[in-house]
């Protein structure tokens, strides 16, 4: 148990992500100070909306220029701080050569990032931004988990370097923060292990995450004549950063932590869009039937190959939020909120 003084500065990798925008917001809305390591703190476009919401918050903000590939060059943003929150790693799915693009990133890049937190005497805590995705690697996964829940005694065993790659990417950079963790007594590991993540974005125009290229699928045009029923869970961005905040502070935290706020599908993400944006853009009414998807899925996007298909879509996805609720007192957002705030920010960006 660590208990963590909000006077001191926090460090958060890859702070100009989707996610931890978020973070650094609240952080910084609470008086925090924050070390925001990023890959280029010169790139106005990638940073700038940070140094806008310092303007308006209590706490400060500073930059450090980090990579997860260079050893060390965590070391000076960690420096007087008791808590790391360590989101920063790559998450897209269109990977040519994997290893390079997604497992050397996340799984070296944890490894540097906690190896300094070894040599750095001032950290208690860190919090790493695991996923779901290192739980498990398809909706009939949860199949086999006991009682057909995922929890967080389960861990992902059907992600490869060939399929999913982005999974076991996830899978392996949290077992190796585990690994490392165990080996020391100063710092205590905590992990959130969001879903997917949907929610606005803080910068939604020179965002590259996933989660926005998904719901732009949604509202330009490229499901209209059906989504996918395929089943995954969707949590608030507004909500992971709150769970991140939370797991950071809350003195008795511990472990995993599956921060999925739906069981949901991809229809029915689509569908609670209607009633405020049907008329006007081109979003999904009806499922799209598997055997159809088993025949053109592969050809319309790669990463739709029948081996996914058959796993997931018509597959419910099932996980077990409790442990998050009970013991980080976390509440989570109606998906309508969710996506109808998410789906705003693109139409007011201009992007859909
Ligand atoms: N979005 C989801 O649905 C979801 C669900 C579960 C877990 N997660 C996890 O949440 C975290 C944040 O994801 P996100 O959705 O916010 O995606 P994102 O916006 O793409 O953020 C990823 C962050 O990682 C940084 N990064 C990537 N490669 C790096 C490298 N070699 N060195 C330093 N920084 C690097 C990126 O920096 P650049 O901007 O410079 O590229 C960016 O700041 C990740 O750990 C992801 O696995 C996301």
């Amino acid at each position: 148990m660590s208990k963590i003084d909000q006077s001191k500065p926090v460090l958060v990798t890859g702070a100009n992500g989707y996610v931890a925008s978020w973070l650094v917001k609240k952080l910084l809305d609470e008086g925090i100070t924050v070390h925001a390591a990023v890959r280029d703190p010169q790139n106005d476009k990638k940073i700038g909306h940070l140094k806008e919401l310092a303007k308006n918050a209590t706490g400060e903000i500073k930059f450090f220029t980090s990579d997860l590939l260079k050893d060390g060059s965590y070391k000076e943003a960690m420096q007087g701080c008791e808590l790391v929150f360590h989101t920063a790693s790559p998450f897209f799915t269109d990977v040519k050569n994997p290893q390079k693009e997604l497992i050397d990133p996340a799984v070296n890049g944890t490894a540097n990032v906690l190896e300094t937190a070894n040599e750095v005497e001032s950290v208690k805590r860190v919090v790493l931004t695991s996923s779901c995705a290192a739980i498990y690697t398809d909706a009939i996964d949860c199949q086999d988990a006991p009682n057909g829940v995922l929890t967080e005694e389960v861990w992902n065993t059907t992600a490869s370097l060939d399929y999913q790659p982005y999974s076991y990417s996830k899978t392996l950079a949290e077992k190796k923060a585990w690994e490392i963790e165990a080996k020391q007594g100063r710092w205590q590991l905590v992990t959130i292990n969001p879903s997917f993540v949907m929610g606005p974005a803080l910068n939604a125009g020179a965002n590259t995450s996933e989660s926005l290229s998904i719901l732009k699928q949604l509202g330009n045009g490229t499901m209209k004549m059906g989504a996918p029923k395929l089943g995954i869970g969707v949590v608030d961005v507004r909500d992971v950063a709150e769970a991140h905040f939370k797991a950071g502070y809350t003195e008795t935290a511990s472990g995993r932590h599956i921060t999925s706020a739906h069981n949901t599908n991809f229809l029915e993400m689509g569908q609670v869009l209607l009633p405020k944006y049907g008329e006007d853009y081109p979003l999904p009414k009806k499922a799209l039937p598997k055997w159809l998807l088993m025949i053109v899925g592969p050809f319309v996007n790669k990463l739709f190959s029948r081996k996914y298909i058959k796993n997931n879509v018509n597959v419910p996805f099932k996980a077990d939020n409790s442990k998050i609720k009970n013991e980080l007192n976390m509440t989570f957002r109606p998906l309508k909120e969710t996506m109808e705030d998410s789906f705003q920010v693109l139409i007011d960006e201009k992007i859909i």
